[in-house]
């Protein structure tokens, strides 16, 4: 690899560790595996230790991640929380144990090999014996104060068991939810309509999140300690002693740990856990193998992000053999048909799976996995299972290449409309999918619908997966707006089972959607851009169109969009006519001379583009993104959308600072002005930073009075608000 191909490949990946470490730590909503996330790492660290150069200190693999959120007071840490290396083979444990035998002078080192709860990292403070605070451990140096939460966790107690107590110790831990905690939630919600929780893990930072500790205290959140931050005076002099420490303290410790000598014995405490894990109360993704004795690890050190004295152990991915009965196919709110597999039910890391992703055709055929196969599955971390790979020798006789379109007779399982093949660009890889051409498929209804509710959206909670089916099944809606028009009574009866088991919504859940529909309507322009699902409008486009713009109406004649649509093909056009162009080289010495003037042209409308209306736009909005967006308000569904939305009276604002003359004031217009239109002068104003208001007031800046002006010209003589023509107007408009 070349310096300048590792640095894009770094840049890139710290973009994406920074992507996914937002999602994990601040959304508790991840998107990738843990092993995933390790990867990225891994692949960092490598390229740095190729390239030094492009090392700094604030890369990722330097520091670790940052779990604060809005909301929470911040609360600097007396010493840091440290993160640890993690380690994926017994070969690369061995090393751990050889840098440590050297930085020691002795390889006769004792270890304690103890579980790695997946849960949330929190660091108590107890004075005197008192609990005083919780953390959590935020940037490591300063996190967010969680203590009313933590106070509601039942097993931790507030007071320390008598005994010989420091003065001020900080007690490091994991929050965590048991699996029957983390179902009975899960289960709840999935009857109210809400959105699941992926895990127990994101459940429960989600919980510790939460601003509300009367929440909380409704999901019972457990605790598990396992660490000292700063403790005066000391109190412990090997890691063991510590867990009995603890334990004599009254806290909850780890249920199952080893203290051995030498690395061979805490390889074989790995496997030991590794085979009883499942058995324990919290979710256990690997070891952690520590130096026991406290001296040591106080000579070992450590560096700005770990430890060099601990190490984790990460499990591998569990996997599993099973029988595929079938291959069905989903539609999502986009209308992409998705392959699942429908398996023989099989245990595994600890649930039975029934049904796993196949992700799309491409993938069916590149692993040659038909219907019948016997086939594994894997489960990393908490995400939905995939099918890994198939086992032709074992296959049935006549088992046939799987196809999609002839599995669904070429037409959308759902609504029976036609299907095209299309590009989807994935993250790496750009694949092949079927879509369903019926935007009004009652699949792709639903699946919108659902996503308009969801916590990323407008974050209407209650219509998750079964209540948008139903209400788009039932016909209540059409079009996600439609919700709004859905009475009150007609959601307390929605029926969600069937006519012969039925089971109603009810009214509570009834009562908290409409109160959440209405709290919806004050989300700003970008919440509403993303919950209409435009196509290729994800949430960071959505953002900087909401940034640019000041309303729907605003944007279906963006200046930006057919800025950034000229720009393209003036680029397009430039790059056609260059002299030296590949596919259109000049013919003659006058054709060279009449397109280079032609180019200099190009390259100053470009320049004047770059310069007015593209200035400071972000390249996230490019072309295609700028097409899809026009293309979709000028479309029928695109149309009915705003026609609802302004029937509604919902008009979102954008976020727009615009900085002119009329910045921080309001107007008031009145009369008839000789030349400008009424909306013509709003639309200056505003243009120029200004508020358009109906009445005056004190804190009214100007009133534009025109002919026959009434009322409002008294009151704003009445009141000394300063009155002005459409000349004086033009004037201020001017700079003047
Ligand atoms: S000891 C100096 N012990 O895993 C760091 N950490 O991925 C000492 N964790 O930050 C950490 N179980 O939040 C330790 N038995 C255990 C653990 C554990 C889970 C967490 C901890 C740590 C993270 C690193």
């Amino acid at each position: 690899m070349t310096p300048v191909h590792a640095q894009q490949r770094i840049a890139d990946l710290r973009a994406q560790i920074a992507r996914n470490d937002a999602l994990y730590f601040k959304q508790a909503q991840p998107e990738i595996s843990d092993f995933e996330y390790d990867a990225l790492k891994r692949a960092l660290g490598e390229l740095e230790e190729e390239f030094p150069q492009f090392l700094t200190k604030d890369s990722p693999t330097q520091r670790p991640g940052d779990d604060r959120v809005q909301g929470f007071r911040e609360v600097a840490h007396r010493q840091k929380m440290l993160s640890l290396d993690n380690t994926y083979s017994e070969a690369e444990l061995r090393a751990f144990h050889a840098r440590l035998t050297k930085l020691l002078g002795t390889d006769d080192l004792g270890y304690t090999v103890e579980p790695k709860i997946d849960g949330l990292a929190v660091s108590l403070t107890y004075e005197n014996g008192q609990f005083v605070r919780a953390v959590t451990r935020g940037k490591g140096d300063r996190g967010d104060d969680v203590t009313a939460n933590v106070r509601t966790i039942h097993s931790l107690p507030m007071q320390l068991a008598k005994g010989e107590m420091p003065r001020i110790v900080e007690i490091r831990g994991e929050i965590y939810l048991t699996a029957a905690e983390f179902e009975r939630i899960n289960a709840e919600r999935a009857a109210a309509g809400e959105e699941l929780y992926a895990n127990p893990r994101n459940l429960a930072a989600g919980t510790i999140k939460q601003l509300d500790s009367a929440e909380v205290a409704r999901r019972k959140l457990e605790i598990v300690l396992y660490g000292l931050g700063y403790c005066e005076p000391a109190v412990v002099e090997s890691q063991t002693g510590l867990q009995k420490k603890l334990s004599a303290w009254g806290l909850p410790v780890v249920e199952k740990s080893w203290t051995v000598h030498g690395i061979d014995a805490a390889w074989a405490a790995v496997g030991e856990l590794d085979r009883l894990r499942h058995g324990l109360a919290y979710g256990t993704d690997g070891a952690v193998v520590k130096l026991d004795n406290v001296d040591q690890q106080r000579e070992a050190g450590a560096t700005d992000k770990a430890p060099r004295w601990a190490i984790a152990y990460k499990f591998k991915p569990e996997t599993a053999r099973t029988r595929l009965h079938a291959i069905t196919i989903q539609v999502g709110k986009t209308g992409i048909l998705s392959p699942v597999a429908e398996l023989e039910p099989v245990l595994l890391a600890g649930s039975t799976i029934s049904r796993a992703t196949l992700h799309n055709e491409d993938e069916i055929r590149r692993k040659d996995i038909r219907i019948g196969d016997l086939v594994e599955i894997e489960k990393a971390g908490e995400v939905i299972p995939a099918v890994l790979q198939s086992f032709p020798a074992e296959r049935p006789e006549g088992a046939r290449e799987y196809d999609l379109f002839a599995a669904v007779g070429g037409k959308c399982p759902v609504c029976g409309s036609k299907i095209a093949r299309i590009e989807v660009a994935a993250e790496d890889a750009t694949g092949v999918a079927w879509k369903c051409q019926n935007y009004d498929c009652e699949a792709q209804r639903a699946g919108r619908l659902g996503f308009f509710c969801s916590r990323r959206a407008l974050a209407i909670d209650g219509v998750g997966g079964v209540v948008a089916a139903k209400l788009v099944e039932l016909g209540h809606v059409q079009d996600p707006p439609d919700l709004y028009d859905v009475p009150l009574g007609t959601l307390t009866t929605l029926n969600l089972g069937t006519a012969e088991e039925p089971r109603v919504f009810g009214e509570k859940n009834a009562t908290k959607i409409v109160a959440a529909r209405e709290a919806a309507r004050g989300l700003p322009l970008e919440k509403w851009l993303y919950a209409l699902s435009v196509p290729d409008v994800g949430e960071t486009t959505a953002r900087e169109l909401g940034r640019r713009h000041r309303s729907f109406a605003e944007l279906v004649y963006s200046p930006l969009l057919r800025a950034v649509l000229k720009k393209a093909e003036l680029v397009a056009q430039r790059e056609w006519e260059a002299p030296a162009s590949r596919k259109n080289p000049a013919k003659s010495d006058e054709d060279k001379a009449r397109r280079k003037e032609l180019c200099t042209r190009l390259e100053a409308e470009i320049a004047a583009l770059d310069a007015g209306p593209l200035a400071g736009a972000p390249g996230d909005i490019g072309p295609a993104v700028a097409a899809s967006t026009q293309e979709f308000f000028a479309s029928v569904p695109g149309r009915r959308l705003l026609k609802k939305l302004q029937h509604l009276g919902i008009d979102p604002q954008g976020t727009v600072a615009v900085v002119g003359v009329f910045t921080g004031k309001s107007l008031v217009l009145t009369g008839t002005l000789p030349t400008l239109k009424r909306e013509e002068a709003e639309q200056e104003i505003l243009a120029a930073g200004g508020k358009v208001s109906g009445s005056v007031s004190k804190k009214t800046s100007y009133v534009l009075a025109g002919e026959e002006a009434g009322s409002k010209l008294d009151k704003a003589k009445e009141l000394g608000v300063p009155v002005i023509n459409e000349a004086e107007f033009l004037r201020l408009l001017a700079g003047g």
